[in-house]
Formats: structure tokens, C-alpha cells, sequence
């Protein structure tokens, strides 16, 4: 097991990483130490690993919540639906909500837990790559708006998480690859030797090999970690870990939330980042074909496609809700491993750059999310 503190005083807690985390009692028992503790996860997963979960706990008062499965759960009646049932089971302020599923479940219960008697424990356990490598880490809970995703939110830090990368082994190969392009984010806005290493390990990455795993997640967690530290509430360095976000969040929103995986969109966000940054003299075209590259090795698609229109992207990327007051700010890359914060170049340079990526690959991730589609 591999284990990776956030510091963050008197909220701080630990993330431990490894297979079969969620069998182990006596970690599951120190981490969940609550007397009423309720699971909340959802019907794909319930089947797969709440039996297992609920056998590690012992507390005296235990309960489960299933919900249906998708994004669209993650709104204002789901929170409610939570709420009702923990007021219904009587639950105390020292109560502890359990998050087990991807990063929909774990932003919809620790919102619940921020909100509940104005804010109770909560513990994640993360069932994706994507929550384990990122959402289940820095605090951030939310539910979507129905005109804006994760519009209604609030920070609150877990009080354990427990990432089981034995979990993974469930997850569609299309989830699992979303989550690769996070972890490859983290390699490039702060480590370039951990982004050299996924170069030379993504075949044992993609076999699901056990100390990969381990080690993509828990290097993860420490960049997202210490970033987290420094800036809890985002009010700067936190932003680097918005690469290709403004990009990835225009396509989301323009194929309906239904076209791309999040983390495709921020695949093909990031090699759009890359390329402006190039043209903006920070880095050279062989660091961009590098950064294609290694997502495409990720199965990740690298284009935004050739059917994406320049313009409804770029308008949409103005309403991007990180547009500060000052205008909207992007982060681009120095170098290989190292990201920084600007104002958004012009949107004469940002159309020429996606109207070249759209014209320079229908890659076989595009493709692939075509056909699964
Ligand atoms: N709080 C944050 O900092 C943060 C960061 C990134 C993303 N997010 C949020 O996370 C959400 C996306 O998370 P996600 O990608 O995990 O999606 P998700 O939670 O929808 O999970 C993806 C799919 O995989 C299924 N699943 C989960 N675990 C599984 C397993 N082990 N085996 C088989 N199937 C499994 C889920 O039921 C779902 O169908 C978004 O709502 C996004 O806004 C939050
Ligand atoms: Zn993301």
C-alpha cells in the first residue's frame, strides 16, 4: 500500500492507494472510525464492491444508498433524496458519509456531507481512475445546475479516501483512458520525469499492471496533493490543473455532455493547449508531437475532430465560468513539466490553432468515440 498525506493543517487527511484496500477491515475501520456511517453509491458499482465494503465497516448504525447511475443524478433532488434519508435514519453531526463510485458520486456525497447539519465527515472511495487520480482529491463538491455544470457547490475536504486500483479492473477501457488524461496532465504542468515515465510504461499502464497502477495513481495524488496545499481555494496556483480545461469544457458543452468523456475533452484540450503555447513561443512542435503522442498511446483522442466549429467553441469558451472579471485566463506550457497561468491570447490565434488540430488528425480516438456512440 502506498499512502500520500494533504497537508492542509487541521483538515488534513491521508489517501492510501493499492489492490484490495476495500477488504481490508482493520484500514477500513481506522479510516471510516464513525458510529453511523451511510454508503452512498450507485447501481453499477453496488453490485460490484458494496458487499465487500460493507463487510470492512463496523459501525453500529449502517446504511446504504444506491443511486441510479450518470451525470444527470448529480443535481439538487439527488441531494435532497440524501438528505431526507439521513434525517429519516437519524443521523448526528459525528456521522460520516461514504462516497463509493467514480466522481459523480463522490461530488454529489461530499456535497451532502458539507451541507448536512452545516457539515459532517466524509470518506471517498473511488471506483474510476479519474476520481482516484483526481476528483477524489482537494475538496472540491458540487452538483450541476441545469443550465451549468457544478454550479452549486462547496469545498470540503474527505477525512480519508481509499483508493482501491483493484476497482479498476471493472471499468470500461473507455473510462479508463478518460482518466489517463489527467494523469498525464499532472506529468506535464509539474514533472516532467514522471511524463518520461509514462512515455516508457504505458503498455504495462494499459495491461493494468499492479505497480503501475499504484504508482499513476499515487504520483498523481502527490501533484494534486501539493498543489492542493498551497492553494486550497483556487485562488491561483490550483489553476494549472485546468490544462486544456477551457478547450475540453467548449467541446463537452458543445456535444451535449453526451459526444465526449471528460476525459477526452481535455485530451484533445491539452494537445490544443500545446500547440498555442507554441505559437505563443514557449515550446517547439516536437514537444507538441510528443504530447500527442503519449495520449494517443492512452487511446485518447487528439483532435477535436473535423466537424468542431471554431467559432461556437470560442464563444463558448468565453463563457467558461473560470472567466475571471479580467478576462478569461488559460494555462499553457513553458516546457514539458512545467504550466503557467496567462490571459487567453487573441481569438484570431486560438481559431487558427483549432482549425488546425481539427484539420490535422481524425484520430483513432475520435474514431473510436464515434463508433461507441
Ligand atoms: N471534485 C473534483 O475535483 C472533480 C474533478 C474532476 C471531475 N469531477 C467530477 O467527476 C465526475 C466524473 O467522474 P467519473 O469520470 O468518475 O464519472 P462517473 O462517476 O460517472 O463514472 C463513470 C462510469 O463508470 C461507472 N463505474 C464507476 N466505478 C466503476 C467500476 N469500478 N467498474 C465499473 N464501472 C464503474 C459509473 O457508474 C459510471 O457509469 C464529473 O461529474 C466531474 O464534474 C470532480
Ligand atoms: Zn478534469
Amino acid at each position: 500500500m502506498y499512502s500520500v498525506e494533504v497537508s492542509l493543517g487541521e483538515r488534513s487527511y491521508p489517501i492510501h492507494i493499492g489492490p484490495g484496500l476495500i477488504d481490508d477491515a482493520e484500514l477500513v475501520r481506522r479510516c471510516i472510525p464513525a458510529r453511523q456511517v451511510m454508503i452512498v453509491t450507485n447501481e453499477v458499482v453496488a453490485p460490484l464492491y458494496l458487499g465487500r465494503l460493507e463487510r470492512s465497516l463496523a459501525a453500529d448504525q449502517q446504511h446504504s444508498l444506491v443511486l441510479p447511475d450518470g451525470e444527470k443524478q448529480k443535481n439538487l433532488n439527488t441531494l435532497s433524496a440524501i438528505i431526507d434519508r439521513l434525517v429519516a435514519e437519524g443521523f448526528r453531526r459525528d456521522a460520516c458519509l461514504v462516497a463509493l463510485g467514480g466522481g459523480v458520486i463522490g461530488d454529489i456525497t461530499g456535497f451532502a456531507a458539507a451541507c448536512y447539519q452545516r457539515g459532517i465527515a466524509f470518506a471517498q472511495v473511488p471506483t474510476t481512475l479519474l476520481a482516484q487520480v483526481d476528483a477524489s482529491v482537494g475538496g472540491k463538491t458540487a452538483v450541476n445546475h441545469p443550465q451549468a455544470k457544478n454550479m452549486i457547490g462547496a469545498f470540503h475536504q474527505p477525512i480519508a479516501v481509499l483508493a482501491d486500483t483493484g476497482t479498476l479492473a471493472s471499468l470500461p477501457e473507455r473510462e479508463f483512458s478518460a482518466g489517463l488524461a489527467e494523469v498525464v496532465k499532472h506529468g506535464l504542468i509539474l514533472d516532467k520525469s514522471f511524463l518520461v515515465w509514462l512515455e516508457e510504461n504505458m503498455d504495462a499502464i494499459l495491461d493494468h499492471d499492479a505497480a503501475a497502477l499504484a504508482h499513476i495513481v499515487g504520483r498523481s495524488c502527490e501533484i494534486k496533493a501539493a498543489i492542493v496545499a498551497e492553494d486550497e481555494l483556487e485562488q491561483g496556483r490550483r489553476a494549472l490543473l485546468n490544462l486544456g480545461h477551457t478547450f475540453g469544457h467548449a467541446l463537452e458543452s458543445l456535444g451535449a455532455y453526451r459526444d465526449w468523456l471528460h476525459g477526452e475533452a481535455v485530451a484533445a484540450g491539452i494537445v490544443m493547449a500545446a500547440w498555442t503555447s507554441k505559437e505563443l513561443g514557449m515550446i517547439g512542435a516536437a514537444d507538441c508531437r510528443r504530447v500527442e503522442a503519449v495520449l494517443s498511446r492512452a487511446r485518447l483522442p487528439i483532435s477535436p475532430g473535423t466537424d468542431v466549429d471554431a467559432d461556437a467553441m470560442l464563444r463558448t469558451m468565453r463563457l467558461d465560468k473560470k472567466a475571471g472579471a479580467a478576462g478569461l485566463r488559460m494555462i499553457f506550457l513553458q516546457r514539458l513539466g512545467r504550466a503557467v497561468v496567462t490571459a487567453a491570447p487573441d481569438a484570431a490565434l486560438l481559431r487558427q490553432v483549432i482549425d488546425a488540430r481539427a484539420a490535422a488528425h481524425d484520430s483513432p480516438g475520435a474514431a473510436r468515440r464515434t463508433a461507441a456512440s
